[in-house]
C-alpha cells in the first residue's frame, strides 16, 4: 500500500500576486509498517484534531485508538518525509462487506490542499481490495453545526435528512458530500440531547471517482451516475 499524491501549493507573495511553488510530494503508506515515532504523531493528531468532548482527551487514549484501528482493520498515513500530515483508518463491519472510514484527520496547517481527499481515495482502494461493497462513516454534530441539531428528528426523519444544511462552520459532512458520500441515516442524541451522529455511505462501485487527488464527485454527478445505472 504505497502511493504518492501531489497537493497544489499557492503562495501569495509580498507584492500581492499569487505565485505557484513546487508542490510537496505526499507519500501515502501503511501506518502499521511505520516506526513508533510516526504512530505517536498519529495519536497526537487525534488529540489536536478532535478537540471536543467526543474526541480523544489524552495521548494515552489516542494511542489506544491507533493500536485498535491497526489491530481490527488498517490505517494509511500521509507523510512528508518524517512528518505525518494526516491519517485515515478502516474498520470492517458486516463480515467485511461494509468498511467504516474511521478516523480521519489532517494537520490543521495542511488542510484544504487535497490531502483529506487523497486519504479517502486510499481508504476506498484498500477497503475495496478487502472486499467492501459499501464504504460508511459517522460524522458527529456535537456542536450544533448542522440543521439536524436541536430539532425533533423523529417528526419526519427523511425530510430532516433531505434538508440537511450546514449552519456556517463548514461541518465535515460537506467534505464527505464532495467525495460522493450521501446521508444514509442519523442517530438522534448520539452526542447528548439534540446532538446527533450523521451516517454517510457510498457504494464501492463508484470507484472511478476516487482514484486521484484531483477527482471529485458532486451530489449532482452522483445522482446522474445513478440514473445512468
Ligand atoms: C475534514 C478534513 C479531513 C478535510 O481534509 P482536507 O485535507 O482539508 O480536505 P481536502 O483539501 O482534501 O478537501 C477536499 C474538498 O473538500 C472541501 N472541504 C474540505 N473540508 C471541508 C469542510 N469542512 N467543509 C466544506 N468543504 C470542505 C475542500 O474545499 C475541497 O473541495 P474542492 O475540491 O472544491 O477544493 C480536515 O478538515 C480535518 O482533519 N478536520 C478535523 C478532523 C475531522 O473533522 N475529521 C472528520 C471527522 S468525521
Amino acid at each position: 500500500m504505497k502511493a504518492s499524491a501531489q497537493a497544489v501549493e499557492r503562495v501569495r507573495s509580498t507584492s500581492g500576486r499569487t505565485k505557484h511553488v513546487r508542490p510537496p510530494v505526499v507519500q501515502l503508506t501503511d501506518l502499521g509498517s511505520l516506526p513508533n515515532a510516526i504512530r505517536r504523531q498519529a495519536a497526537e493528531l487525534l488529540v489536536e484534531a478532535f478537540n471536543h468532548p467526543q474526541g480523544w482527551p489524552t495521548i494515552e487514549a489516542a494511542t489506544r485508538e491507533v493500536e485498535e484501528v491497526l489491530r481490527q482493520g488498517f490505517a494509511i498515513a500521509a507523510l512528508e518525509d518524517e512528518l505525518l500530515l494526516g491519517w485515515i483508518g478502516g474498520l470492517p463491519q458486516y463480515d467485511g462487506r461494509v468498511w467504516e472510514l474511521h478516523p480521519l484527520a489532517v494537520r490543521q496547517d495542511r488542510r484544504l490542499r487535497g490531502i483529506g481527499r487523497a486519504l479517502v481515495a486510499a481508504f476506498e482502494d484498500e477497503a475495496r481490495r478487502r472486499g467492501a461493497l459499501t464504504f460508511t462513516l459517522g460524522t458527529d454534530d456535537d456542536g450544533g453545526h448542522t440543521s439536524l441539531s436541536e430539532v425533533d428528528l423523529y417528526d419526519d426523519v427523511p425530510r430532516h435528512i433531505a434538508e440537511l444544511a450546514d449552519l456556517g462552520n463548514r461541518h465535515p459532512f460537506l467534505f464527505y458530500w464532495r467525495l460522493g458520500y450521501v446521508v444514509t441515516g442519523i442517530m438522534p442524541d448520539a452526542n447528548g440531547p439534540g446532538r446527533p451522529d450523521i451516517y454517510m455511505s457510498k457504494p464501492a462501485s463508484l470507484a472511478r471517482f476516487a482514484g486521484t487527488c484531483a477527482d471529485l464527485i458532486t451530489p449532482e454527478e452522483l445522482q446522474a451516475d445513478r440514473r445512468r445505472g
